[in-house]
């Protein structure tokens, strides 16, 4: 073999392990996404809840863990839950390229933000809004990042809380937060809940566990 044609099966073995690893991340994505869809169900439908409600959970997800993080929340503070879909970053290789590509963008870029939908709620009756979304490239996803600037949250305290795999950057984090103080909030918290890296990630079950332990009864742990 000549030395181009080695050149050629190294970048062509090197495409096809990128490509076996971004399939075999999918597939572990969509078998979270359908394990998660039915659990912890929450209707937050009840006119009666929604109207006497004084807090909303605005969130995002991708493949389920922050909804169903978002539907515990909702569920212990009887909240109004408002879900936001983002179509680029649909399950499938398409969707998992468009949030790296978006999420690495905007490190350099902040101003580019994605469609979402809704892009705007009305969020004036409510005290405190919580703001959940997955991490990507250490940063929350771009979709909350687009609801805070298309949104206001004049006088409210806002709550803004991640699922995460391994790390999240606290500049990001410093950034969002004086981002809702310029939209208008009266003062703001960070929760997040560490799942562990893909092959040792903590079960639905214990996440929820670890969301009532550490969000809302940290007093309670030994
Ligand atoms: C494009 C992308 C980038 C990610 N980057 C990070 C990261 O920088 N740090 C981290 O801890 N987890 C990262 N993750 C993992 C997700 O934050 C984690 O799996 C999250 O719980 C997924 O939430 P979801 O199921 O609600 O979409 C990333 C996931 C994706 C799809």
């Amino acid at each position: 073999m000549t030395t181009l044609h080695w050149i050629l099966a190294t970048v062509a073995l090197a495409l096809l392990a990128a490509f076996a690893y971004l399939y075999a991340v999918t597939w572990i994505e969509s078998r979270q996404a359908r394990k998660l869809e039915g659990k912890q169900p929450y209707a937050s439908a009840s006119a009666d809840t929604a109207s006497s409600s004084r807090t909303a959970v605005v969130y995002f997800s991708r493949s389920g863990n922050t909804a169903l993080a978002a539907r515990r929340v909702a569920l212990r503070l009887d909240a109004q839950l408002f879900p936001l879909q983002a179509p680029s970053y649909e399950l499938g290789m398409g969707g998992l390229a468009h949030a790296v590509m978006d999420a690495n963008e905007r490190r350099s870029k902040p101003e580019v933000l994605p469609d979402i939908t809704p892009r705007t709620i009305d969020l004036k009756r409510f005290d405190t809004v919580w703001l959940g979304s997955p991490v990507w490239l250490y940063s929350p996803a771009p979709p909350i990042w687009a609801f805070v600037e298309h949104n206001r949250f004049d006088g409210q305290h806002v709550v803004l809380f991640n699922t995460f795999n391994s790390h999240i950057g606290d500049d990001y984090i410093a950034t969002f937060k004086a981002k809702v103080m310029e939209r208008g909030a009266k003062s703001f918290e960070h929760k997040s809940v560490l799942r562990g890296r893909m092959t040792q990630q903590l079960t639905p079950e214990q996440m929820l566990q670890a969301i009532d332990d550490e969000w809302f009864d940290p007093q309670a742990k030994p």
